[in-house]
């Protein structure tokens, strides 16, 4: 469908006609500043930035209804610049012309409702949104299009002696910052991504190396990684893409306009299970469904639901006792969020005493939990990576712990494919997890191939078929 012949058919104008005024933001001095130049912090205190509309309240010129019926019209446009994260353009980098969007196939992930059996071991009817299903697989990449998008936009209106994006990665990041830089003209960006040795999976050490990128290996943590690049992203000229970015955080709150959407712009009654390393997730997620409120689009926030792993919970021990502390991880299976002192924190503590309250929750979970949850989930029908099997195992610990009512509706975010984190499967299968990661394989969970001769009766006998009578 063409935008006039959607117009002729509904009157609604679905094309972006609104004038934004996009400024950085300090969290905590609260002063802005321009795009002109391209920050990571505060100039003046260092704090971290937020993206901010200044011009957001003539959003209001349409009501909640109308811009439901916008988003949802949009769906069956094909418009360069309005597909994918950019659906919702007012709402994600509205300076940005459709002209200047990169698209690679992003957004729109499938929710997926959970079967029968596995909602019985839930106790609830549930949700898992595959966030798998993004071009790098992972919902990096939903922060990555926003990321590059901007960056496209910016060389495009001013002078640059050519770009370095950077940025440390737990893996998914540096895969999806190399596929979105390696689609911009190598004349004018190149791609470098820190990762802690050993700390990847091979599938995600692959991914960057197969789009081009420079990888770097550094002994450590991603704490260790984040360290250097921040102080690179301090004094050199390299374009940051780590989500302490804020315009990477403006692409992910696109997670949260489509669980709205997916949930019939009705979330007052959800609870969404995320899981949480260096907290941009959780914090784009919280924006956006503030985003929405703001606007009239949903009908209340919904109650977010970080999880942890023992292993590594700064934020879900700062929820249980009111004091935050940055802590040393030790190695979990939840390898992607295996961070100490998550960058977005100061941004989360601010949503949840400004504006989720009560309406934010934190749950942790032990390895054993992560493991288990991520293969009875890909037993059926789904196919989670080890943070997915974190976000279900949260949901299944906080309803029987009470932590949460057993009534409305829910969603796990399952962050990356089951593919990338395929080696803790086979560590599992193969009893290998039981030292570092105190994971005991659990036998009716493990699966092995079965070797046998290259014969019809020697399979058959194996799996005890009967001959069939001939008659
Ligand atoms: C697959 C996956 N899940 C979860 C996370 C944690 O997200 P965040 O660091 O935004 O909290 C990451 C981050 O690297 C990830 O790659
Ligand atoms: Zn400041």
């Amino acid at each position: 469908m063409t935008p006039e012949n959607l117009k002729s058919l509904t009157g609604i104008d679905l094309l972006p006609a609104h004038a934004p005024d996009v400024r950085y933001e300090c969290v905590s001095c609260a002063q802005s500043f321009g795009l002109e130049s391209l920050l990571y912090t505060c100039p003046k205190c260092k704090s971290l930035l937020r993206i901010v509309d200044k011009n957001f309240e003539a959003l209001k010129s349409r009501s909640g209804e109308e811009w439901r019926r916008v988003f949802d019209l949009r769906r069956s446009l094909d418009v360069a610049g309005l597909k994918g994260i950019f659906l919702f353009h007012e709402l994600i980098l509205p300076h940005v012309p459709l002209s200047d969007i990169i698209y690679l196939g992003e957004g729109h992930t499938p929710l997926i409702k959970a079967n029968g059996e596995m909602e019985e071991w839930m106790g609830v009817e549930f949700f898992v949104k595959n966030d798998g299903q993004n071009p790098s697989a992972s919902f990096k990449d939903r922060g990555m299009a926003s990321a590059i998008s901007f960056l496209n936009n910016y060389i495009k209106n001013h002078e640059t002696k050519g770009v370095l994006g950077i940025c440390a990665s737990t893996g998914d990041t540096s895969a999806a910052a190399a596929l979105y830089l390696s689609y911009l003209p190598k004349t004018a960006v190149k791609s470098v991504v820190l990762l802690p040795k050993g700390k990847v999976t091979p599938q995600q050490l692959g991914q960057p190396l197969g789009s081009g990128a420079t990888v770097i290996e550094v002994p450590g943590v991603f704490d260790d990684c984040m360290k250097i690049v921040e102080e690179l992203a301090e004094n050199y000229d390299v374009f940051l893409l780590n989500s302490k970015n804020p315009v990477r955080i403006s692409g992910q709150k696109s997670f949260a306009f489509e669980v709205a959407q997916q949930m019939g712009w009705k979330t007052a009654d959800v609870t969404v299970a995320v899981p949480i390393g260096n907290a941009g997730n959780v914090t784009a997620i919280m924006e956006g469904f503030l985003d929405l409120s703001r606007l009239g689009i949903i009908d209340g926030l919904p109650l977010i639901l970080g999880v942890q792993s023992h292993h590594a919970n700064p934020v879900s021990t700062w929820r249980e006792t009111g004091e935050y502390k940055p802590m040393s991880v030790t190695p979990s299976v939840a390898q992607a969020a295996m961070i100490g002192n998550p960058v977005s924190f100061p941004k989360v503590r601010g949503l949840v005493e400004n504006y989720f309250k009560e309406r934010f929750k934190a749950v942790t979970v032990t390895e054993q939990e992560i493991m288990d949850s991520m293969l009875f989930g890909n037993r059926h029908g789904h196919v989670v990576c080890t943070q997915g099997g974190e976000a279900i195992a949260g949901l299944r610990r906080a309803l029987s712990e009470k932590k949460i009512p057993a009534t409305g509706r829910f969603v796990c975010d399952s962050t990356s494919h089951q593919l990338k984190f395929a080696g803790f499967q086979d560590d599992y299968f193969a009893g290998k997890l039981e030292s570092g990661f105190g994971v005991t394989s659990k036998e009716e969970l493990v699966n092995q191939p079965v070797g046998l001769s290259a014969s019809a009766e020697a399979i058959a006998g194996h799996l005890h078929l009967r001959k069939r009578i001939k008659t």
